[in-house]
């Protein structure tokens, strides 16, 4: 048994289901309002015979007890699956970093509390001094837990030894370093200190602000797999509630979020320093589709900002997410991505302790960014030739695609048209022409992570682990796999093992995908992965390979489909009065489509092998 299936075995979906909503009994199921949607009759339905959930509403959606947990405390698959083993008492092998990070963790909050000790104490006076000058009050200082690393640069380490651990692993904590002169250091000296959290609250590291001027301004923890920059943004675990449900506001510093938080705009975060990544696109767009980054308008910082937006935009453009909204319900992240505009030479945090209101209004006046980025086209461009017009048409084309087609869009196109001095029909024509309209094409939409009845009785799935094996070996075969979802597949770690290979988009040759296969999780799944890779037993001709894979596609989508039939079949047995209009034409239509499948899918099979 696997440990899915062991967190599984010992969980009843009845009694996750009821923790978070109320369920009342109805005949051999259970029913309530689903909370995934805003409903007035339930339509989201619990089948404890297969331990699984269905919402027969607007979602569409099914799953176990698993997945119920990921969507309603809106977690990965990853921290679902330690949650859940943490209270049914199962443990989870450790695999790849974790049970250093484990250790590494302890560290830090050892660590964390000397620091702020150090700077509560007399030690601390002058460094207090410069956070009151700073305009820091007490509780902010408390929230964020920001402490003092004493400048001696032995103290942090000897006390950590006397507290039992080895040098070693406070060399692989990262808080000591090793000096010209052969021995161990602490890395932090005499600077403020800010430890640094991700976005579940674990610490990873930390950031330090020199006091008296020396370089480099900030020094942070080094990087590795537990502190990584590029995966991590600041205040992000205090921001969560608020970012869900007022979007996010993206400032560039520390202090400058801090500032924000005191002032109780508290759906700020910080990215550190560097442009933003689709790894912290990602996180928020988990959360909103609302992001208004507030960035330097010096030079340096125009530049990163529209890299940032960059990310943003590509990553609207390539990705459908649902994240969790405000009542609980899935939605759309609709892209929105604003720029504010600062005043020229201040920041966030200047802004915000001269006057909380103006910040609020500079928020409140931030421009769509793609306003802003049709603006820097056309001031890094060429207007004067019809070729230098079509160029930034062309660069800026992505970005209008980007926001889907609406007002907004519709908004960008009549100002891209004004700034060039076109009419709106040149500007259409030309965003609609192949060679640039083929960049911009959208992935398809990736479901929700949707299970179906978990009733496999074996530890692993052959057919989906044949299905998995041809597309990791093969990437071509993608187009095949047109119309495969992630829910056809019952096994969780294939599921998310899928998933991901449909986030890492076409395009990329075997050795890439599976190296962003193994870097995109925590560990949880390259071991399965390797697993798979392993075994092959892979037809060597294309055409054999090909129709291999429809027809496995084609079993697992029709295993789909019985599955929703037969739940549906239990919800109208048991409770006839609930359905709303057209709600009885669900099994014949699906009935029809699974005809329909099997019937397309022989007829493409028969027209490769013939
Ligand atoms: P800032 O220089 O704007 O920092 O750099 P700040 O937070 O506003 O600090 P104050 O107001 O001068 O005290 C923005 C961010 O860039 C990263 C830090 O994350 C910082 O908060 N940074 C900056 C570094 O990592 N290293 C540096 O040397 C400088
Ligand atoms: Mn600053």
């Amino acid at each position: 048994m696997t440990v899915v299936d062991d967190v599984k075995s010992r969980l009843d979906i009845v009694e996750v289901v009821s923790q978070r909503v109320p369920l009342q009994r109805s005949g051999r199921s259970f029913k309530a309002n689903c909370p995934f949607h805003q409903e007035k009759t339930p339509s989201f339905h619990v089948f404890p015979d297969r331990q699984s959930w269905r919402c027969f509403g607007a979602c569409a959606t099914g799953g176990d007890a698993l997945s119920f947990v990921m969507r309603a405390d809106n977690l990965e698959f990853g921290e679902a699956l330690r949650q859940l083993a943490q209270q049914t008492g199962v443990t989870l092998p450790q695999r790849g970093q974790r049970p250093r990070d484990e250790a590494v963790q302890k560290i830090n909050e050892d660590t964390r509390a000397f620091f702020q000790r150090t700077l509560a104490s007399a030690q601390g006076a002058s460094a207090r001094e410069y956070l009151e000058q700073r305009g820091l009050d007490k509780l902010a200082v408390e929230a964020f837990e920001i402490g003092l690393s004493p400048s001696d640069g032995e103290s942090l380490k000897n006390h950590l030894i006397r507290e039992g651990y080895t040098p070693e692993q406070l060399a692989s904590a990262g808080v000591v370093r090793t000096g010209d002169d052969g021995v161990n250091h602490d890395l932090f000296r005499g600077r403020l200190m800010f430890p640094i959290r991700d976005a579940h609250g674990n610490l990873v590291g930390f950031g330090a602000r020199s006091l008296d001027g020396s370089e480099p301004k900030y020094l942070n923890s080094p990087q590795g797999p537990m502190f990584d920059k590029s995966r991590i943004l600041y205040a992000l675990d205090r921001a969560r509630t608020d970012v869900r449900r007022d979007g996010v506001v993206i400032v560039e510093g520390y202090m400058d979020a801090i500032a924000a938080h005191q002032a109780g705009f508290k759906n700020v975060v910080a990215q550190m320093g560097t442009a933003l990544t689709e790894f912290q696109v990602d996180a928020l767009r988990r959360l909103t589709g609302k992001m208004t980054m507030a960035l330097d308008q010096d030079a340096a910082g125009q530049a990163a900002t529209l890299r940032s937006l960059d990310v943003i935009l590509e990553n609207f453009r390539t990705k459908v997410v649902k994240h969790q909204g405000p009542d609980g319900s899935p939605q759309a992240s609709d892209p929105d991505p604003r720029i504010i505009v600062m005043p020229a030479g201040q920041d966030p945090d200047e802004v915000i302790h001269r006057s909380p209101s103006d910040w609020a209004k500079l928020v409140e006046s931030a421009i769509p960014a793609i306003t802003f980025r049709i603006k820097a086209a056309k001031n890094n461009g060429d207007t004067s030739s019809p070729q230098g017009k079509a160029q930034i048409v062309a660069e800026v084309a992505p970005s209008i695609h980007s926001l889907g087609e609406g007002i907004q869009q519709a908004n960008a196109v009549e100002l891209l048209a004004q700034e060039l001095g076109v009419p709106i029909d040149t500007v259409k024509a030309a965003l609609s022409r192949p060679s640039v309209a083929r960049r911009t094409r959208r992935v398809e939409q990736r479901p929700s992570a949707a299970a179906t009845s978990p009733f496999a009785k074996l530890d692993h799935d052959p057919v989906e682990e044949y299905c998995l094996q041809l597309l990791l070996n093969y990437p071509e075969l993608r187009e095949q796999a047109n119309g495969l979802k992630p829910e056809f597949f019952r096994r969780h770690e294939n599921r998310e093992l899928f998933s991901q290979w449909l986030d890492t988009g076409p395009g990329l040759d075997k050795d890439a995908t599976i190296e962003l296969l193994r870097t995109d999780d925590g560990g949880e799944l390259t071991g399965h992965l390797n697993m798979l890779l392993e075994k092959q037993q892979i037809p060597l001709d294309v055409s054999v390979r090909m129709a291999a894979l429809l027809e496995v596609v084609s079993r697992l989508e029709e295993r789909n489909l019985r599955e929703l039939k037969a739940e549906e079949g239990i919800r109208f047995t048991e409770s006839p009065p609930d359905l709303e209009d057209g709600e009885h034409d669900d099994i014949l239509q699906l009935n029809q489509r699974i005809k329909n499948n099997e019937g397309l899918r022989r007829g493409q099979i028969q027209e490769i092998t013939r």
